[in-house]
């Protein structure tokens, strides 16, 4: 095993886990939306190589979402929706790590 530095100063995840009819889960509820409209965000900021935006399954918090969970923070964002996507952008991929 080989240990180094990851290469992105922020790591945004994004749930898109879906659960069959019935179950609360963030696919059904806008999670490809989010990461869609993050990643591209990102990209236009140009910051694409620094803020990595990363689909994910299940964050095991299904009721909350859509979630979205931030690091180094280690922050979870829930119920998000696409019209929080400009602020997550501005308070996570913009700003520097403190
Ligand atoms: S389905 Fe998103 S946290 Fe479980």
């Amino acid at each position: 095993m080989n240990t180094s530095p990851v290469p992105f100063r922020r790591i945004i995840l994004v749930c898109l886990n879906e659960r069959p009819a019935g179950e609360a889960s963030c696919g059904p509820r806008g999670g490809k939306e989010i990461a869609d409209l993050l990643k591209k965000g990102v990209n236009d900021l140009g910051l694409k190589g620094q803020v990595r935006v990363t689909k994910t399954h299940c964050l095991g918090l299904c009721q909350l979402g859509p979630n979205v969970v931030v690091y180094p923070e280690g922050t979870l964002l829930s119920g998000v929706t696409p019209a929080d996507v400009p602020a997550i952008l501005e308070k996570y991929a913009k700003a520097e790590v403190k």
